[in-house]
């Protein structure tokens, strides 16, 4: 069992590489800060041990669990920031929602909703703290755990990637369930994503409150919208979230921490994302450094966004794709990172590999 100290949001230890923070702020780094979205995942055998047998929600349940995944990553690769170990979809679970993971389908809900009238049958509000207290926990012991090598961030599905997947019921190519909706049912659909926010600012003010020094938001699913429907149904509650989270914060005296938002193919929405309210807008790969640059101006950081995939090349042409990456973007206000997860069959020693480069080659342009 933790000792009961572990498990209280205080007395954390002194944080000793503040370089994700600083560039999540703007300021000057010694070098560029580095870390992966899916750093805790299956392409680590430790991960699979740690996993092996048990259910995926299960294993989010356990604080002990969560806090042993995120630190994984840390122990084999010099990594600027932790991600907490959990999901996006223990929202929609904490709303009554049934959820399994199922062996090369992903996560399933058996029960998905099919017509607005099948909203009654969630839960009108939840008490985070009692239903994700879970997630609170683990991030507390995490966070005491970590001992101030790195900041831990905390992270939440925006409400339409967590729509589309209530509605779906899993993975879909076309997004067409949750698609029809908007078209058919747009007060229900506003009503739905509404809801969604509510939890979600309560939850990443705990998150905050747990110890979680960073905030990222997926928009995971926001490709599948047009700029139009992306402007009525997506951008409205990105923007609530930054502002109702922040205002949170102060006025319950705790830190005002960075947000990240990561709007995974939403280009063509750029310019606004980076007048959101998010310190840090995150990029997937389609997008060139330079343009993103120039479009975005110099209020936020940018975090990215080399394709996942590279890491299937060799170690010499990753080096070279992080070198190219990193000159694209400048050393200031950026965050490296993949475009979007890493994939359970990618090589360790090529993760390794993305990461040394980063810094090897963000210190040299300081000579
Ligand atoms: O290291 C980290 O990035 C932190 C952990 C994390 C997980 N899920 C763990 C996880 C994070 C940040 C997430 C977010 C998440 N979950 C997103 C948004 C990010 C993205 O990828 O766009 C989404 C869409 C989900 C939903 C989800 N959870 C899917 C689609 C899957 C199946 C993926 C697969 O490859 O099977 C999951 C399961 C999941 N979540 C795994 C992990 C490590 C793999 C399953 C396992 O460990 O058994």
């Amino acid at each position: 069992m933790e000792r009961p100290e572990n498990l209280i949001a205080e007395n954390f230890p002194p944080l000793q590489n503040d370089t994700f923070l600083r560039a999540a702020r703007g300021e000057e780094c010694r070098h560029v800060p580095v870390w992966c979205m899916r750093q805790a995942g299956r392409y680590l055998p430790e991960f699979r041990e740690t996993r092996a047998g048990q259910d995926f929600f299960a294993s989010c349940r356990s604080p002990e669990i969560c806090c042993e995944l995120t630190l994984q990553p840390l122990r084999r690769f010099p990594l600027d920031a932790a991600i907490i170990f959990s999901d996006i979809l223990v929202i929609p679970q904490a709303l009554g929602m049934e959820i399994r993971m199922e062996p090369g389908r992903g996560p399933v809900f058996p029960e998905p909703l099919q017509s607005p009238q099948d909203l009654q049958k969630l839960k009108p509000t939840i008490d985070v703290s009692q239903d994700l207290g879970y997630v609170f926990r683990a991030i507390t012991l995490t966070r005491h755990k970590i001992e101030g090598k790195v900041p831990l961030i905390g992270f939440t599905g925006a409400p339409w990637t967590l729509m589309t997947y209530m509605i779906e019921g899993g993975g879909s190519a076309t997004m067409s369930k949750a698609k029809r909706w908007l078209y058919q049912n747009p007060t229900a659909s506003q009503k739905l994503l509404q809801q969604l926010t509510d939890v979600i600012v309560d939850y990443l003010v705990g998150q905050v409150a747990a110890g979680a020094q960073a905030l990222q938001v997926f928009e995971s699913h926001a490709g599948c919208l047009g700029p139009q429907q992306f402007a009525e149904f997506s951008l409205p509650y990105l923007r609530e979230i930054a502002q109702r989270v922040k205002q949170k914060l102060k006025s319950e005296g705790m830190e005002v921490v960075p947000m990240i938002v990561f709007a995974k193919d939403a280009h063509y929405a750029l310019e606004d994302l980076s007048q959101s309210g998010y310190e840090v807008v995150g990029l997937d790969w389609t997008i060139r450094p330079q343009e993103a640059r120039e479009r975005t101006g110099r209020k936020v950081t940018l975090q990215g966004n080399l394709d996942p995939c590279a890491l299937y090349a060799s170690k010499e042409n990753i080096e070279k794709m992080a070198k190219t990456m990193v000159e694209a973007f400048g050393r200031r206000a950026y965050i490296a990172n993949l475009g979007h997860g890493l994939y359970p069959d990618m090589d360790p020693e090529h993760v390794g590999a993305f990461i040394a480069a980063v810094h090897k080659h963000s210190e040299e342009e300081e000579k």
